[in-house]
């Protein structure tokens, strides 16, 4: 059970403190790269995250919510993202892509929105290292989780069960004490999380306790067994 807190919920003028208040006890950094397109929203670029690569040891998770993935996500990898995500949405060659992102030294992630089913992704599980699937809108922060993305969850997981490669089983939005146990026991490994950490007092306490609950709900989730 990994946690990567999302730094689109902390302060941007601080951004490297605001991941040093979360060095010891969480997985990953997550960075929510958006254009503008692909969301409504506009965040962080290539150049952001090379800065942030300097100012801290934890890895970096770039999901990169973006047209042309296929033209631009290559350079996160290459820069020294240890994961980057795409979406499957805009992706034109996902697995041209996704083989790219690895053989440049990076975890291949692909997320999916909630509109969009994971079984047509089943033949691709072999390329892939994290799906990603989202349980709200991309975009923002702070929204509400969609329980109706639970039985995708469980698809995602069952699928890769089904086969013979390890991958992770990512849920990003609206993740909090409550709905973690949830996605855990529906068959997620890998926690995003904004607001339910940044929008804490103490952070790196939230990271804790997100960790406790994912542990005990994975513990006895069917998929554990
Ligand atoms: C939303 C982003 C998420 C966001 C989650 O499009 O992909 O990573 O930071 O924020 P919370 O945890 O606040 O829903
Ligand atoms: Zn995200």
């Amino acid at each position: 059970m990994q946690i990567a807190p999302s730094i689109l919920s902390a302060d941007f003028a601080r951004l490297a403190d605001e991941v040093a208040v979360i060095g010891d006890t969480a997985d990953w950094v997550h960075v929510d790269v958006m254009d503008n397109h692909f969301v409504p929203n506009l965040t962080f670029g290539l150049s952001t995250v090379k800065a942030l690569l300097k100012h801290t040891a934890l890895p970096l998770d770039c999901h990169l919510m973006i047209e042309e993935p296929d033209r631009h996500a290559p350079a996160y990898a290459e820069a020294g993202a240890r994961s980057v995500t795409f979406h499957a949405e805009a992706a034109q060659a996902p697995v041209r892509l996704a083989r790219a992102l690895r053989s440049a030294g990076a975890r291949a992630g692909l997320a999916i929105k909630p509109a969009t089913p994971i079984d047509p992704y089943a033949d691709l599980l072999p390329e892939i290292d994290t799906v990603l699937v989202m349980t709200v809108e991309p975009g923002f922060g702070g929204q509400s989780f969609l329980d109706i993305m639970l039985p995708k969850i469980r698809r995602a997981r069952q699928l890769i069960r089904d086969g013979e490669h390890a991958v992770w089983v990512q849920v990003d939005g609206g993740v909090d004490a409550d709905t973690i146990e949830q996605c855990a026991e529906a068959g997620a490994d890998v926690f995003v999380a904004g607001n339910s950490v940044y929008g804490c007092d103490d952070p790196a306490e939230a990271v804790v306790r997100l960790r406790e609950a994912a542990v005990k709900a994975g513990d006895v989730a069917w998929w554990t067994h």
